[in-house]
């Protein structure tokens, strides 16, 4: 598929409009950076532009996949290094498609999704924390998705999880064969398989093994074994979500049905959401 935009546009459109802040990026060199954007390599290494890009969705499991996948040799490591990118935010960004494609029309993108209801608790939750931790006033999550006695759809996490709507910007300028869907509720119950399908949509050979993985109680997820190391998220990764309203949830996941729908057809598959 061709881009809409010729490249020489994308420059222009880098100059007048901000990127989505990318929260991190994968070399093995960035990773174990922090997710604040400052991803300037130690000396002696150098970035160089992805193969590879999951483009969200924020809160779908982004942060799991990128470190899942860097347990693969072949990723981000020397000489026939595949680098991937992480921006959650792209996903349901309105420009990044067709800037992506202007920078790099056959580059592999990866799609993490869960639950959309799920993932509208998951974004409050951590806006929750954000907000206590910066000392600001907090609200129930009832009184962010009602307004007037109705749902809240200008809400953003609602918006953000209008999958249909986002992934169909995507397929304007991506076939969908280049735009790999990992089901994000399946990476957290059993990670493996889902791993599997990834190296063989990057066309990497199969290393990525079950021990690579353990089970954590005391997490309540699956944990990372690689180079002699165990490794579990950041604490700020699967946290307890508060209980939400029946009623309230239930007006959530309706609204949220016809969405999803569309979303099946567009992508002709489907996802076990409720
Ligand atoms: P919650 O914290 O709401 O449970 P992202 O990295 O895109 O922000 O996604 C965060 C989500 O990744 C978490 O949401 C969690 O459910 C999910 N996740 C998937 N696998 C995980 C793992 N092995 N450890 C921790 N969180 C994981």
């Amino acid at each position: 598929m061709v881009c809409f935009l010729a490249s020489a546009f994308f420059f222009v459109l880098q100059a007048f409009a901000a990127p989505p802040q990318a929260d991190v990026s994968l070399n093995r060199i960035d990773l174990n950076s922090n997710e604040d954007g400052s991803l300037s390599p130690p000396p002696g290494t150098s970035k160089r532009p992805p193969h590879s890009i999951i483009i969200g969705v924020r809160k779908g499991g982004t942060r799991a996949l990128l470190e899942m996948l860097d347990i693969h040799p072949e990723v981000a490591a020397a000489a026939t290094e595949i680098t991937v990118e992480k921006t959650p935010g792209y996903f349901t960004s309105t420009l990044a498609p067709e800037r992506i494609c202007a920078m790099n029309s056959s580059i592999k993108l990866l799609l993490i999704l869960r639950d959309p209801a799920e993932r509208v608790i998951s974004d409050y939750t951590q806006v929750y924390f954000n907000r206590l931790e910066n000392h600001k006033p907090v609200q129930a999550i009832e009184d962010l998705l009602v307004r007037n006695g109705a749902l809240n759809t200008r809400y953003k996490a609602i918006q953000r999880s209008l999958y249909d709507i986002h992934m169909r910007n995507w397929l304007r300028h991506f076939p969908l064969e280049q735009i790999h869907i990992v089901d994000g509720n399946l990476l957290i119950h059993d990670p493996l398989p889902e791993l599997k399908k990834v190296e063989r949509f990057l066309n990497l050979p199969p290393r990525i093994v079950s021990s690579n993985f353990y089970f954590n109680q005391t997490k309540g997820f699956y944990c990372i074994r690689s180079d002699g190391r165990e490794r579990c998220l950041h604490e700020s990764k699967g946290r307890p979500h508060p209980v939400v309203n029946s009623t309230v949830l239930q007006q959530l996941r309706s609204y949220l049905q016809e969405h999803n729908r569309t979303f099946f057809r567009l992508v002709k598959r489907t996802f076990n959401w409720q």
